[in-house]
């Protein structure tokens, strides 16, 4: 059984396989900016589709727990399963610190979960306003002055950022591909 990370809505493998490999290089040298490698932090991946950010953040910082939750039935991800999240986890070695469960974004957290970093990639931009929910959920799943690492298109995104500025500050924001509304881009924000 081979490793594999799925195939993006509107791209083929092999561009899903590129950008996953510019994202992998962006993500690797930013987060340890965030907390020294060694830390013993609490991450989700929200929207972990087959856990691509998980399995990241999980080999950057060797000492964290990682939960990663979606849905696992969403059209922008073919053939995703829990099963299959968990198997790539198994292949890179990462089982015992990265777990997984079924969960919307658009309902609250377990309030009893109380992360140090909340990581995403390409998920909020396909949920309509349900998103303002989902950031929502996400920030009261976060700690005081812990990080949100957001990397989507935000194709409407001066409303994503008035939103954002009510719970947080911008630490930084890294443009990616694209262009206009539909320009990929990270945001790093702080839970004030
Ligand atoms: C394009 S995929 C990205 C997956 C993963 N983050 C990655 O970078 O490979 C979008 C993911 O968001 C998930 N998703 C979309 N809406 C969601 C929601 N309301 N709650 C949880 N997950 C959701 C989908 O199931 C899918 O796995």
């Amino acid at each position: 059984m081979k490793l594999d990370f799925g195939t993006y809505h509107h791209a083929s493998k092999e561009e899903s396989e590129s950008l996953r490999g510019e994202l992998r290089d962006v993500f690797s040298s930013l987060l340890p900016t965030l907390f020294p490698p060694d830390s013993k932090i609490n991450v989700l991946d929200a929207g972990c589709g087959l856990g691509f950010l998980s399995s990241i953040v999980g080999r950057v910082f060797r000492y964290s727990s990682v939960t990663g939750i979606d849905t696992f039935q969403d059209g922008s991800l073919a053939g995703s399963s829990i099963e299959r999240a968990e198997r790539n986890m198994k292949l890179l070695g990462l089982d015992d610190r990265v777990k997984f469960f079924k969960h919307n974004l658009v309902y609250p957290l377990p309030t009893d979960w109380n992360f140090d970093l909340i990581i995403s990639n390409l998920v909020f931009h396909n949920m309509g306003k349900k998103r303002f929910d989902g950031y929502r959920n996400v920030f009261a799943a976060l700690k005081s002055n812990g990080y949100f690492v957001v990397g989507d298109l935000f194709p409407y995104n001066s409303s994503d950022d008035r939103f954002f500025r009510s719970l947080s500050t911008t630490e930084k924001e890294i443009m990616g591909k694209g262009s206009g509304r539909w320009q990929y881009r990270i945001k790093v924000l702080r839970k004030i």
